[in-house]
């Protein structure tokens, strides 16, 4: 299963990054906006450091816009997906630019059905919105797993790309059903560091070792 990073602060990807089991990046208009950049060097300073897709989301609600801002985006770096949600102008957007041989991620999903019309255009991913269509009332892990059995069913190439992903519990999930990739937040990966049970027993460890030294230097 590949981990991306959800986020658009090129500084936490950085430091997730570092610890060796990043495969790939999603970003959105949204997260662009709450740092200082551009989309592009947002894009770009991911891109110096990062070997994998790095998902960026049109703005343009037309097919010929998000085709024109697709176009422009994949020259931002050296494996660019093409986010785009998924209304009828982005399957119809999808369609062209699979055709077109460009990488693609179908987002903004929150139907099994979606997700079908998305693979047959080709999708390279499809990103179903685990934790917000929870917050809407939908069950978030009955999607998720609809859209793996239909792929299955099928042998889609596409991959499931779990996205909205609230705490550790949604990615052992994903896991555990098949999902190809789950992309975690920045308070996610925290939530992976600061786990209060490993945490506990280090210090439990560590009051028994008490004094004793540096084992290195043969204590
Ligand atoms: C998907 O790629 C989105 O960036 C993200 O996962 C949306 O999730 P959120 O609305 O829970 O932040």
């Amino acid at each position: 299963m590949k981990i991306f990073a959800d986020t658009a602060d090129v500084e936490a990807i950085r430091e997730a990054h570092a610890c060796g089991f990043i495969d790939g990046v999603t970003t959105n208009p949204q997260l662009v906006a709450d740092t200082d950049q551009s989309y592009e060097a947002v894009v770009r300073g991911i891109d110096e450091f990062l070997e994998g897709p790095i998902s960026v989301q049109v703005t343009a609600s037309s097919e010929a816009g998000m085709i024109e801002q697709a176009r422009e985006f994949d020259t931002w770096g050296d494996d660019i997906a093409i986010k785009i949600p998924m209304t009828k102008p982005g399957l119809k957007a999808l369609d062209t630019l699979s055709d077109e041989g460009y990488k693609t991620n179908a987002t903004v999903l929150f139907s099994p059905v979606q997700a079908l019309f998305a693979a047959k255009n080709g999708a390279t991913f499809v990103s179903p919105w685990w934790g917000d269509a929870n917050d809407a009332g939908f069950n978030g892990f009955d999607l998720v797993r609809d859209v793996i059995e239909i792929y299955d069913s099928y042998d889609f190439d596409t991959e499931v790309l779990v996205a909205s992903i609230r705490n550790p519990r949604y990615v052992a999930e994903s896991a555990k059903i098949g999902a190809d990739i789950a992309t975690i937040p920045p308070f996610v990966f925290d939530m992976f560091w600061e786990n209060p049970m490993t945490g506990a027993f280090i210090d439990n460890i560590m009051d028994h070792w008490g004094d004793r030294g540096d084992p290195a230097e043969g204590a």
